[in-house]
């Protein structure tokens, strides 16, 4: 089979945090909804320590965990060694790369389009990535919310593709 579109989806805050302790810094009901959208239906290709991350399975779609450890397994899990292994196993025309920081980085030389997040806070984190740079992505399209009364702080919604 041709190599897969390979779509990362992320939430990034303004200082590039992407993930405190193993979890989010926020919360977007606005982009957890956008996720579910987004990767319904799509193998999702993920790091060890995000699938630990996950309050459940998501419904509806694969989860296929990168981890060095060959003898890892968990419930609801497919596990690869590599990034060929993954897209082998994911078999699919389109997959969603979810995260962390370091399988963004892993994937991005790969990536042909970034759903990406941009939250408008600067949390604490031990997990961050760089905002793509923009020699490689171009910004297609853009929808900007704002900071609600209950508190939640502005988001934009951007999609990238590559040069
Ligand atoms: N804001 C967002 O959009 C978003 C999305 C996802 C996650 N997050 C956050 O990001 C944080 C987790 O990110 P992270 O960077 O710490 O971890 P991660 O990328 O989720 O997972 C790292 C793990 O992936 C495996 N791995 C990494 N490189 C590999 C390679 N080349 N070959 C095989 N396996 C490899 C290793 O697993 P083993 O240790 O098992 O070998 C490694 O420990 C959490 O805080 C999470 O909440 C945020």
């Amino acid at each position: 089979m041709n190599r897969p579109e390979i779509t990362l989806i992320l939430a990034r805050a303004a200082n590039g945090v992407i993930g405190a302790d193993g979890r989010m810094a926020w919360h977007l009901p606005a982009d957890l909804r956008r996720f579910k959208q987004l990767t319904m239906g799509r193998p999702m290709i993920m790091g060890r320590k995000t699938f630990d991350s996950l309050p459940a399975i998501l419904e509806g779609r694969r989860h296929i965990v990168l981890t060095r450890d060959r003898d890892w397994q968990d419930e609801g899990a497919e596990p690869v060694a590599t990034i060929e292994e993954a897209l082998k196993l994911a078999n699919a025309p389109h997959v969603m790369v979810i995260g962390g920081a370091e399988i963004y980085r892993l994937f991005l030389p790969l990536a042909d389009r970034i759903e990406l997040t941009e939250v408008a806070l600067e949390p604490g984190g031990d997990a961050a990535i760089d905002y793509p740079a923009t020699a490689d992505w171009r910004e297609i399209a853009r929808e900007d919310h704002p900071a609600d009364e209950a508190g939640r702080p502005a988001y934009s919604f951007v999609t990238m593709t590559r040069k």
